[in-house]
């Protein structure tokens, strides 16, 4: 199986920035027809058309958004990204749920974003806070929020976990490989419990939380992990990049 190596870049950006990392992307990243990988970059929205023209061939490089606003009741919404506009710039993925944005939004309307990705692929995340892993409360909490993706499932939605411990975000922390390739098999356990349809090997389960140049191999290369989902470590273009380079 293909593995995905996904940047993150939150809330970071300019064009000076986008000009430079791709000109030491391009010129470096290691990939063709036959790799088995596929990386995708996920810039604010107002640069997702700098970074589309940016990257140098599209063959296993993709992008897509950090998150897509709805209004349940149909009401304009000033500041909004709607799905059918994140289409229109021809996202190929969107990142629903991660924790930097759970807070301000409700089961519902994450239940509703999911249901309005037609044509991009989403990426759900996941993931215990400090609190609920110092009560063994981790798998619980995955549990619920896997419900919330399996409660909207559609006929040939694929299915992207990211697996993301709060408390490994920006923190240098991560679990341990052990804890990692339990809880991913555990994510895919779950689904294909309540999913009977899907096989094992359509679920995709990312990683996410303090990945850098020095993790990246040996989590990449853990038991049922599909792939990483890196913050920090992939506004560094050359650290970024040493992590897609890795050979399986
Ligand atoms: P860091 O890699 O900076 O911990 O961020 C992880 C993350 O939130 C990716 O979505």
């Amino acid at each position: 199986m293909k593995k995905v190596i996904a940047a993150n870049w939150k809330n970071n950006c300019s064009k000076d920035f986008i000009n430079k990392y791709f000109s030491f992307f391009n010129a470096n990243i290691k990939i063709n027809q036959k790799s088995k990988k596929e990386i995708i970059f996920f810039p604010p929205d107002l640069y997702l058309d700098l970074v589309s023209q940016s990257i140098k061939d599209l063959s296993g490089i993709n992008y897509g958004c950090q998150n897509l606003n709805i209004n349940e009741d149909n009401t304009t919404l000033t500041g909004g990204s709607t799905s059918a506009m994140l289409e229109d710039m021809n996202c190929d993925y969107v990142i629903i749920g991660h924790s930097e944005t759970r807070e301000n939004e409700f089961n519902k309307s994450l239940k509703s974003k999911i249901l309005l990705c037609k044509k991009m692929n989403i990426i759900f995340c996941v993931g215990e806070n400090s609190l609920e892993r110092q009560n063994n409360q981790t798998l619980k909490k995955i549990f619920s929020q896997l419900d919330e993706l399996i409660e909207s499932y559609f006929d040939n939605m694929s299915i992207i976990i990211a697996y993301e411990p709060v408390w490994a975000i920006g923190s240098g922390e991560t679990p341990t490989l052990s804890n990692i390739s339990q809880t991913h098999e555990s994510i895919k356990k779950y689904i294909i419990q309540k999913l009977p349809s899907i096989k094992e090997n359509d679920i995709i389960v990312l990683y996410g939380g303090s990945v850098t140049e020095k993790n990246a191999s040996s989590i990449l290369k853990t038991d049922f992990v599909d792939g990483v989902l890196v913050g920090g470590a992939s506004l560094m273009a050359e650290e970024f990049t040493k992590i897609c380079n890795i050979e399986f």
